[in-house]
């Protein structure tokens, strides 16, 4: 038996004992878990693209077998309904294979309605999750809120196998990020550098866990930004890259920020944030409040902002009037795993329940304490966004800011650093930090 597949055995352990709670308390027999459909758009034969059930991937490493049905009965052996259409428009699902399929009793089905008779007797009698269009007769989605609060609040706990997939596809986002460095080093576009990572990652966008966001000059003081221009900016000054990959369904989430000039004062902000964001990743340690973490960012990185005459008030002041804010508007991070935002960010226990944000910080998605097994970002970053320091100019806070150290930097962007993490009994291993080491 290979490594993986002795921790795919006690990763389907783990799964049964938790399904088995999460069945007992919303009183169900059995867990059904549609893989999910595609979904087409207006008036067109074309499909939008097709996203699997977290809840099927977690069980198998099937990303593209829409159709398909899972049902799990505790104490039975599960059953995988497995759509293989006849179909020579397009590729169809392969036939079963690998370290996962002697787990399973597998039905082949050649139509998604073939799936019913498989199913169990009485569909009141089943957990049945997944989205409303996967509805299949009397077989319709219910999510009921018990099953479900369980098994997302447990799912932050990641299994060893699931730490092994999140470090191949850390390999994989590593090898894209390497080789998107190296376009930007060559002048190409951001549409040229994305290019570039999706073939170094060997994924393209329908494989890649979130829209790459690459960004040069300006363009990385938009969040989000996923435009990707055809030709490159003069001059070129910075780089932000926030791109992932996927492994078997898990994704790693990656963002690494260059400056053109390796010698300019903007890659000594770089490398300010670079050492900083280290410090904050050494903190997702067992028992530690995320919260925490994520304002002693803030304190770090106004302290920064303070070291490079950007800012003139001492970070406690900074974090305390939201001053901080304007310069790093979102969250310190988020769970990660199946999805790239983790569900159950804020869950207070697995009988439901919500942690606060802390005020002023709407956009934190993790409010929990840290524990082993659980996977993190750690993303921190200072930008220069016009629509959240301009307000400042106006507010009692105006002298406190450096407007021509702001006029200097604006031109790169912004900065953002992130790792993913693994929060354990002892030291984090940073999966992202292992990556990039080993290649
Ligand atoms: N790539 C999205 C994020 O960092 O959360
Ligand atoms: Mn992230
Ligand atoms: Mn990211």
């Amino acid at each position: 038996m290979s490594d993986l597949a002795r921790l795919y055995a006690d990763h389907l352990a783990v799964l049964h004992q938790r399904t088995a709670e999460a069945l007992a308390r919303g009183g169900f027999d059995h867990l059904v878990i549609p893989s999910g459909t595609l979904l087409y758009q207006a008036f067109d034969d074309r499909d939008y693209p097709y996203a699997v059930n977290p809840h099927f991937k977690h069980w198998l490493p099937v990303t593209r077998a829409p159709g398909s049905w899972l049902v799990v009965t505790p104490g039975a052996k599960p059953k995988l309904l497995y759509l293989q259409p006849f179909d020579y428009w397009h590729v169809v699902p392969q036939a079963p294979s690998g370290y996962w399929v002697d787990h399973f009793d597998i039905v082949v089905i050649r139509t998604p309605e073939a799936a019913l008779p498989h199913l169990p007797a009485t569909a009141a009698r089943c957990a049945i999750v997944g989205e409303a269009q996967s509805a299949l007769g009397e077989f319709a989605p219910n999510n009921p809120a018990q099953v479900l609060d369980y098994l997302h609040y447990h799912r932050a706990y990641k299994t060893p196998y699931e730490i092994e997939l999140m470090r191949r596809a850390s390999a994989r986002g590593v090898r894209g990020h390497r080789a998107a460095e190296r376009a930007f080093r060559a002048g190409a576009s951001e549409f040229g550098i994305h290019l570039a990572y999706c073939q170094a990652a060997g994924q393209d966008a329908m494989e890649l866990p979130y829209s790459n966001i690459v960004a040069l000059d300006e363009h990385a003081a938009i969040l989000h930004y996923t435009d990707r221009d055809r030709v490159p900016p003069k001059p070129v000054r910075s780089f932000l890259i926030d791109a992932g990959a996927s492994h078997e369904g898990y994704a790693c989430d990656i963002t690494r920020t260059y400056a053109w000039d390796t010698g300019s004062e903007f890659q000594r902000l770089i490398d300010a944030v670079d050492a900083a964001q280290q410090r904050m990743c050494d903190q997702v340690r067992a028992g530690h409040d995320y919260r925490r973490l994520h304002l002693d960012a803030h304190l770090m990185l106004a302290g920064i902002l303070r070291e490079f005459g950007i800012l003139r008030m001492s970070p406690e002041a900074a974090l305390e009037t939201g001053v901080s804010s304007a310069f790093f508007p979102h969250g310190i991070g988020h769970g990660i795993g199946l999805q790239v935002h983790d569900v159950a960010g804020f869950a207070e226990s697995d009988r439901g329940g919500s942690i606060p944000k802390p005020d002023g910080h709407p956009y934190l998605r993790l409010t929990r304490t840290l524990e082993p097994g659980m996977v993190v970002t750690i993303e921190p970053g200072i930008y220069f966004i016009d629509m959240l320091l301009d307000p400042l100019r106006d507010s009692p806070h105006a002298d406190a800011i450096d407007w021509a150290r702001i006029a200097e930097f604006r031109p790169y962007g912004g900065i953002r650093i992130e790792d993913d993490v693994v929060c354990t009994d002892g030291e984090p291993v940073n999966l992202t930090r292992e990556a990039f080491a080993a290649g």
